[in-house]
């Protein structure tokens, strides 16, 4: 019997615009679907079949896309009036549940077994514990220092440099007994990780554990572009992953790609892209449905957005181009340089060292170089 899950999508993702513009972090496009959809893709992995979806804002975008299905996972909306923090949204959108929950933040990429998991928690019996990872810096995240035995020390969150003696963090994913609800004020916004989480430290009733699998945060446009390299590389499991096939090309229905163009694995053509006569698409390379690669463009390790277009003779390398965004011809795009959606890029401009180009504006034709 699976738990039913609590999912955090309260974010804005500043740290990605601006791709974020005018589509929320949770909703960018990973590959061919949103980012949200490998996390419910992981719950219903492990049999979950009922997600509560806790939006700190209007979640117009993730309910339009999703409505109230992803498969077998029922999908349940619960919007707050006003952002309640981490805890506090748990609070609220856990309302009515009185068995053991899976609580998780919408804004990462895992994959963890997730029976293992409550297994864990089941055999340590207490209130609470967390799913951890190892990274190499974790200031931005939540320390959590363990005992040997699982249960946590302590849980800091955005450790300062000199209280960081662990590489452990909160993962983001916790199993929550229903009673850890009650310590959550109400009528204000809490956070789990600075208010809850310290509690039940003190009581001992917190356990951490760090499994194999997989863990990435989203937040930057470095990672966004890691994520796709590790679907397309599988290095976790996912849907898109396995439809790779052991050459690890995948050209979507619809797709025209030249004879005359070549594809170097792995690569994904999403559907009614058009790669014409000479491109060169890959290795690690996305491109988005209904994009188009002019003659002799070369796009490698990077991701192109739905409708995007890449001028004949382009260069695009690490970098990003949002949707619907215009390359003109005979450019550079590299260094992880990012081009916002809507944006035209007229010829021969060289853009590196991770500029960001706004979303809609135009830059004229040879406007910038670097030399
Ligand atoms: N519904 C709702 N309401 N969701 C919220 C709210 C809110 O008021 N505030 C934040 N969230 C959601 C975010 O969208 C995100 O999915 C999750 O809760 C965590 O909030 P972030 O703002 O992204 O926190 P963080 O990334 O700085 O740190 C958190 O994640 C780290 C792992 O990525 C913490 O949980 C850290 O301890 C953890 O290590
Ligand atoms: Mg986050």
């Amino acid at each position: 019997m699976s738990l039913p899950a609590v999912i955090l999508v309260g974010g804005l993702g500043t740290r990605l615009r601006p791709l974020t513009d005018r589509t929320r972090k949770d909703m960018l496009p990973l590959v061919d679907r949103p980012q949200l959809a490998y996390t419910f893709e992981h719950l219903r992995r492990y049999g979950v079949t009922r997600a509560i979806v806790s939006c700190g804002y209007l979640p117009t975008q993730i309910q339009e896309h999703f409505g109230d299905r992803y498969g077998d996972l029922r999908l349940e909306y619960r919007v707050e009036e006003e952002p309640l923090g981490t805890g506090g949204a748990i609070r609220f959108a856990a309302e009515g549940i009185d068995e053991p929950f899976f609580a998780l933040n919408g804004d990462s990429l895992r994959e963890t077994d997730l029976d293992t998991l409550v297994a864990f928690h089941r055999e340590r019996g207490g209130r609470a514990t967390i799913l951890l990872t190892p990274v190499e810096d974790p200031s931005r995240y939540g320390l959590v220092r363990v005992h040997g035995d699982g249960r946590v020390l302590s849980f800091l969150e955005k450790p300062r440099p000199e209280e960081i003696d662990t590489n452990l963090i909160n993962a983001g994913l916790y199993v929550l007994e229903p009673d850890v609800l009650e310590l959550i004020p109400p009528d204000r916004p809490v956070s789990i990780e600075r208010e809850v989480f310290p509690q039940l430290v003190e009581e001992g009733a917190v356990h951490g554990v760090a499994l194999a699998g997989y863990w990435l945060d989203i937040g930057t446009p470095d990672a966004y572009l890691q994520a796709h390299r590790d679907v397309l590389e599988r290095n976790f499991v996912s849907d898109v992953g396995g439809r790779l096939g052991s050459d690890y090309t995948l050209v979507a229905p619809g797709a025209e790609t030249s004879p005359d163009a070549r594809l170097v694995p792995p690569v994904f053509v999403g559907p009614r892209a058009r790669i014409c006569a000479g491109a060169r698409i890959g290795s690690l390379a996305v491109i988005g449905a209904g994009a188009v690669i002019g003659e002799g463009a070369s796009v490698e390790s990077s991701v192109i957005g739905a409708g995007a277009r890449i001028g004949a003779g382009t260069v695009v390398t690490g970098s990003i181009v949002g949707e619907r965004a215009e390359i003109g011809a005979e450019c550079e795009v590299r260094g992880l340089s990012v081009v916002g959606p809507g944006a035209r890029v007229g010829d021969r401009n060289m853009l590196d060292h991770a500029m960001r180009v706004a979303a809609d504006v135009t830059i004229a034709a040879g406007a910038v170089s670097f030399s």
